[in-house]
């Protein structure tokens, strides 16, 4: 235990938004994922996107029609107060959810659908809620998110007529400890035959989990492999077993080429300052490409985030393609204005201190 506490959960709710629109911010970002998506927790809450708002909680995907959710006053009124300029909530000026451009086209139409399947999982990485929660003081139960809710609510979004246009099937927690994310995958296929749907996994399992995943109607599937042997792939993957992964990566390929599934498996590899040297980007792309399958590299945030450039990392890996969960431009402006923050509060502590020290140089009057 870390002795760090699990944050509280605060509700966000329509009846409030007179009071949240009192406290707006303007803002320098276009939008955010919530202007176009829900991000569903697996104990069946709504998160305000996977990020700050994590701990906030927007309504029960069980005990609400999603349609009407989607389309309801809570959305609209984050769509219109990024259109109008300003911040929805407080909280949003700390959000890596937010996006330099306003997202293009009709925001009610589709559906950007995230779904958290689990919250448990076998690893132990640094930059995780679920890492954080495990280690609290306070640690919350571990959920998987139940199937019938997850269906009744891609019922709701049908009857609805909003099609699903994207389905991530991950959040905080390894999705393949519910054994129901291979039915989640297919009923998505079912029902929104064009859905772009993609999972995320740390590939730390046996063959039988690939051979669910295989052929389910996944349109990805993006496997956490930060690195290029043990060493380097634990400085982040605590508690992970590079060969796992590798096997668990072979068995999968296997089964997609003998199944004839349509579904790609791509090696997604966050670059950090322990696994970027040239050396290991080099035959990390060697390897891929002896197994047959795309690799990815993704830029990160944070003190441990590889700290090359992109156009050195573009000069060894070639035509190999690179891109970011989150929006770079955006993340930069983030970094720029906390930097600012933070030295105006130096400044402020600097001129107090100063201001102290002349109070006690003068002589106290009588
Ligand atoms: C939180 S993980 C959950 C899914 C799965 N357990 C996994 O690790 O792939 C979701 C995604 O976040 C990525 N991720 C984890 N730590 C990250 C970090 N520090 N920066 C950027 N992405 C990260 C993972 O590689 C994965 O693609
Ligand atoms: S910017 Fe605000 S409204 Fe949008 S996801 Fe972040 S916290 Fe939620
Ligand atoms: S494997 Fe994924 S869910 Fe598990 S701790 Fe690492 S990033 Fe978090």
């Amino acid at each position: 235990m870390s002795g760090k506490l699990t944050p509280p959960v605060t509700k966000l709710t329509a009846d409030k938004i007179p009071e949240y629109r009192k406290e707006r911010k303007p803002t320098e970002f276009g939008g955010c994922f919530m202007c176009h998506g829900l991000f569903v927790k697996a104990d069946e809450s709504l998160g305000c996107s996977c990020q700050i708002g994590y701990y906030s909680d927007l309504g029960n995907i069980a005990r609400m029609d999603m349609g009407e959710f989607f389309n309801g006053p809570l959305l609209n009124y984050i769509r219109d107060s990024f259109k109008e300029g300003y911040e929805p909530f407080e909280m949003c000026s700390l959000c890596v959810s937010r996006t330099i451009k306003y997202l293009e086209g009709d925001l009610t139409h589709s559906v950007f659908l995230h779904v958290e399947p689990s919250t448990n999982c076998n690893l132990w990485c640094e930059i995780c809620f679920c890492t954080d929660e495990r280690k609290s003081t306070n640690p919350p139960p571990r959920v998987n998110l139940p199937y019938s809710s997850f269906e009744k609510m891609v019922h709701d979004l049908k009857a609805a007529g909003l099609p699903v246009g994207t389905l991530a099937l991950v959040g905080f927690g390894e999705p393949l400890f519910n054994n129901d994310t291979p039915r989640m995958a297919s009923k998505t296929r079912e029902l929104f035959p064009n859905a772009h749907i993609f999972l995320d996994t740390n590939a730390n399992f046996g063959g039988r989990r690939a051979k669910e995943i295989a052929n389910c109607g996944l349109t990805e599937i993006r496997l956490s492999l930060d690195g290029i042997d043990q060493e380097s792939y634990v400085g982040y993957r605590v508690g992970g077993n590079f060969q796992k992964a590798l096997g668990f990566v072979q068995c999968l390929v296997r089964e997609i080429r003998e199944t004839g599934s349509s579904t790609r498996a791509i090696w997604k590899y966050i670059l950090f300052s322990h696994n970027d040297n040239d050396e290991q980007l080099r035959l990390a792309v060697a390897m891929a490409k002896e197994l047959g399958i795309e690799i990815v590299f993704d830029y990160t945030v944070g003190a441990r985030a590889s700290t090359r450039t992109p156009e050195e990392i573009q000069a060894i890996i070639g035509t190999v393609r690179t891109s970011a969960n989150l929006d770079m431009e955006a993340q930069s402006l983030i970094a720029r204005r906390l930097a600012e923050a933070r030295e105006a509060a130096d400044r402020e502590a600097r001129a107090e201190h100063s201001e102290a020290q002349l109070a006690d140089a003068l002589p106290v009057s009588r």
